[in-house]
């Protein structure tokens, strides 16, 4: 044993903590590394960053990794659960009423499932090729652009076929096999039969289940969120993943191009001419205020750096919004003194040029 080496003392300081570790029950916010205050959307945050990280299939060589694994999904059990984390804050781990001793295959199942993760390629290394798969379901998810600005979680009820076991056998495994038979000297028959095996019988069962989907900030058109095993069963294998496709729908105010907003705003000739203040009210709510006293000409464009979308890979980083001008001119024809005024006014000579606009000229 490892204590060889120690004094009596600091064996019974080891055997204190362990005692004092265990009443304590697990710090589930140090686990999550989130703060006391954090909404459930942080939680939900960073409990799929740190599955994605932590979950064993990542870590083969970590032999703690499902421990690891197992603890994050309490912590996030309870965290994201209104009653329970405000046991928990009340009373710590022991507080929880029907203790949280579920198996670690309990916690894959029923946490792991529910997350929609971007595992790249990671499905092909457990699969095994002769199991044959049900087909992947692929379902488009339409997100709106406030939703990419801001991050959401969507939750989407799939119903789906799931195999249960049945009274009875049924054929399974079944291939093509060819049968000689002699009929007589130098004459055989050769025929294909199918042979198949004995398996315990499987109904389809439909069964609800809540699929929770992060749209995180920043996703673009067309990324896609697997859910493993979601997808449609196979009776004589497993089933293929569900996929949910994003598209992100037209917003009627700006236009995306990748992590920039564009946005048009129609100004008067007025305020085109003795500039003007403004407030445009962005995806989250918040404002964007544009202060000019310069003339404004009709397409002139307005950069606003950090006022796009966050980027996808680092959230921290923003496109910028893009607004264009338009301008409106007045409804009421000039009378002749306004126009001797207007003249007065601007004292502008006639430009009058005459060129190809479209080449540039
Ligand atoms: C709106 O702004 C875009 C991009 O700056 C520009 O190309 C487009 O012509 C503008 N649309 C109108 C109707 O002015």
């Amino acid at each position: 044993m490892a204590v060889k080496g120690m004094n009596l003392c600091s064996v019974c300081c080891l055997v204190l903590y362990f005692v004092a570790a265990v009443l304590a029950g697990r710090d589930f916010y140090k686990i999550l590394g989130v703060s006391k205050s954090a909404s459930v959307r942080d939680i939900k945050k960073a409990y799929r960053k740190l599955a994605l990280q932590l979950h064993p299939d990542r870590n083969p060589d970590d032999p703690t990794a499902a421990d690891k694994f197992a603890d994050l999904g309490s912590a996030y059990e309870v965290l994201s659960d209104d009653e329970k984390r405000k046991q928990y804050d009340a009373y710590g781990e022991d507080g929880l009423k029907e203790g949280h001793h579920g198996s670690h295959n309990d916690i894959f199942s029923s946490f792991f499932g529910d997350f929609g993760f971007m595992f790249g390629g990671n499905r092909q290394g457990q699969q095994d090729r002769n199991i044959p798969r049900g087909n992947d379901i692929v379902l488009d998810l339409e997100v709106t652009l406030e939703e990419v600005y801001s991050g959401n979680f969507v939750e989407v009820v799939r119903n789906k076929p799931v195999a249960k076991e049945a009274p009875g056998k049924r054929k399974c495994n079944c291939r093509q096999e060819m049968r000689t038979t002699q009929l007589g000297p130098g004459r055989f028959q050769m025929t294909q039969e199918v042979v198949c095996d004995e398996c315990p019988n499987i109904k389809l069962v439909n069964e609800e289940r809540t699929l929770e989907v992060e749209i995180e900030q920043g996703v673009r058109d067309e990324m896609e969120y697997p859910f493993i095993g979601e997808g449609e069963p196979h009776i004589d294998g497993e089933p293929g993943d569900l996929r949910f496709r994003i598209k992100v729908m037209k917003h009627p105010v700006f236009e995306r191009r990748g992590d920039d907003l564009y946005t048009n705003v129609t100004i008067s000739l007025v305020e085109a001419l003795v500039g003007f203040e403004m407030d445009i009210t962005h995806l989250d709510g918040h404002t964007v205020h544009i202060e000019r006293d310069k003339i404004t000409k009709p397409g002139a464009r307005l950069w606003k750096k950090g006022e796009g979308l966050p980027n996808f890979d680092n959230n921290n980083i923003r496109g910028s919004l893009i607004v264009s001008f338009d301008v409106e001119f007045p409804q009421t024809q000039l009378d002749d003194n306004q126009k001797e005024g207007v003249r007065g006014i601007l004292k502008q000579s006639s430009v009058q040029k005459v060129y190809n606009g479209l080449q540039g000229y």
